[in-house]
């Protein structure tokens, strides 16, 4: 018998159910408030609200802890790859030989767009942000799909392989959304390249000449891509979740995600950083000018790349990019001042009572900019190269939904504060 609430409202007593998690979080159920007491709860962020149980990834703040199906993220980095860890986010295990062998299969078959997808790529101007065409073209080629446009909700014997389409065509698209906006020819995908060794062919070769893959660089963004597979219910997955509640179809509620995923609160943060970087460099400050800004709440700066709704203990993906990228700079010959830069500023954030007090940290934005300049992603693709990693995370979540027999449309309700009634005024009366 699980432990009961008590609210007292209007001199009435009432008992809520509570529910505890797999891993003690506990929480008040208060799906019979409005029904029972015609009161609603509200909650500015939702900083204090589930909306769903899940068993994909699991996240201690406190302790800067994150897990994928239970595995820590710590060990993923270090044994798995991109591919296997995808597996694992949306089916629930990691997979034996056979079973990453077909998904492998699945991904390399569905790797190349419809040809006619070209010509959408025509219709964007040079110099279109890349989340733009990401978002637009993921809807664009699920048009190519009849199965996409004849969602059979819940009854997807094909799903695995619209999971791959998804994961592998998102790649496909976003390397001809960087050719596109620089005007380059479009490289087509190598059926002997594993995931990220071909979305960096796509990105870099050229016609007359394959890039060079260096096992450092594949390995590098491969980590990425890992680092940023879920994150249980942040902005864009809780939108990937809202429109999927609607049974919308699986690339609809993933391209819904990547506009979430964009905004510099979010995924959009990791080119924000590098762009903040690049200005304290640029004039010449060693940082303390900026954290002085970044303070000030009417300087309109934030320290982009620290402070986290959930952590309130080191982001464990900063501390793993950040020893990735002196590894990955050392291996690569390269000093970069913005590296030095970051380094002061968060070595001069951790002293300073104003982020103490807060709590903020580096989170996983903090670092992920510079690796991926050190390895030639261009600053634009940054968030374009999240929304490739965080791809398992939201279709887990969307799989969590389906294969939910009871599950509902997401439909918040709300508290009104606008004007009570009054009627209408003929234009000739008006002031
Ligand atoms: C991601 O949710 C996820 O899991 C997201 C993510 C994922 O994997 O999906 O982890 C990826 O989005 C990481 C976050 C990337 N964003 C940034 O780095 C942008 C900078 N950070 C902030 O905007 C902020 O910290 C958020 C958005 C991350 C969190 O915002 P909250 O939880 O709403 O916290 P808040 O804005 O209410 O801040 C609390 C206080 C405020 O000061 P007071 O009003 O108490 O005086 O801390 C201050 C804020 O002004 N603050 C900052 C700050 N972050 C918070 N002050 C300066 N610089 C900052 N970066």
């Amino acid at each position: 018998m699980s432990k009961e609430a008590k609210l007292e409202l209007d001199g009435k007593v009432y008992s809520l159910p509570t529910l505890t998690g797999s891993e003690g979080e506990k929480a008040v159920d208060v799906s019979t408030l409005r029904a029972t007491t015609n009161y609603i709860t509200i909650d500015d962020g939702y900083g204090n609200t589930g909306s769903c149980a899940s068993k994909v990834t699991f996240i201690d703040g406190d302790q800067g802890i994150l897990r994928y199906r239970g595995i820590p993220i710590e060990e993923l980095a270090e044994k798995s790859t991109f591919v296997e860890t995808a597996y694992l986010i949306i089916y629930g295990e990691l997979p034996n030989a056979v079973e990453l062998k077909r998904f492998s299969d699945l991904l390399g078959t569905h790797q190349f767009l419809h040809e006619d997808m070209k010509y959408h790529f025509e219709g964007f101007p040079t110099g279109a942000h890349p989340m733009a065409i990401l978002s637009s073209m993921i809807n664009a080629a699920s048009c190519f799909d009849e199965g996409l446009m004849k969602w059979q909700w819940g009854k997807m014997k094909q799903f695995d392989v619209y999971v791959a389409k998804l994961i592998s065509q998102v790649r496909t698209i976003a390397a001809y959304s960087y050719r596109k906006s620089h005007g380059l020819p479009l490289i087509y995908p190598k059926q002997n390249y594993k995931y990220t060794e071909n979305f960096l062919h796509m990105l870099f070769s050229m016609p007359y000449e394959d890039f060079q893959l260096k096992p450092e660089v594949v390995k590098a963004l491969d980590l990425i891509f890992l680092l940023h597979a879920d994150h249980e219910q942040n902005c864009s997955t809780s939108t990937v979740r809202m429109v999927a509640s609607s049974q919308a179809n699986l690339f609809a509620s993933c391209a819904a995600g990547v506009c979430a995923l964009w905004g510099p609160l979010h995924g959009g943060a990791n080119q924000a950083v590098l762009e903040m970087l690049a200005d304290i460099h640029n004039s010449g400050d060693d940082g303390s000018k900026f954290i002085t800004a970044s303070k000030d709440k009417n300087s309109g700066k934030k320290l982009m790349g620290f402070g986290h709704r959930v952590y309130k203990n080191h982001d464990p993906r900063a501390t793993i990019i950040k020893k990735a990228c002196d590894d990955v700079l050392a291996k690569l010959h390269i000093t970069d001042p913005l590296l030095d830069i970051a380094k002061k500023l968060e070595e001069a954030a951790l002293k300073d009572s104003y982020f103490v007090e807060r709590k903020l940290y580096p989170n996983v934005d903090f670092y992920s900019g510079i690796i991926m300049r050190a390895i030639g992603i261009p600053v634009e693709m940054f968030t374009v190269i999240f929304a490739i990693g965080r791809m398992p995370g939201w279709i887990a979540n969307y799989k969590e939904i389906m294969d939910e027999p009871k599950s509902r449309i997401y439909r918040p309700r709300q508290i009104y504060t606008g004007k009570t009634v009054n009627h209408y005024v003929d234009l000739e009366a008006r002031k």
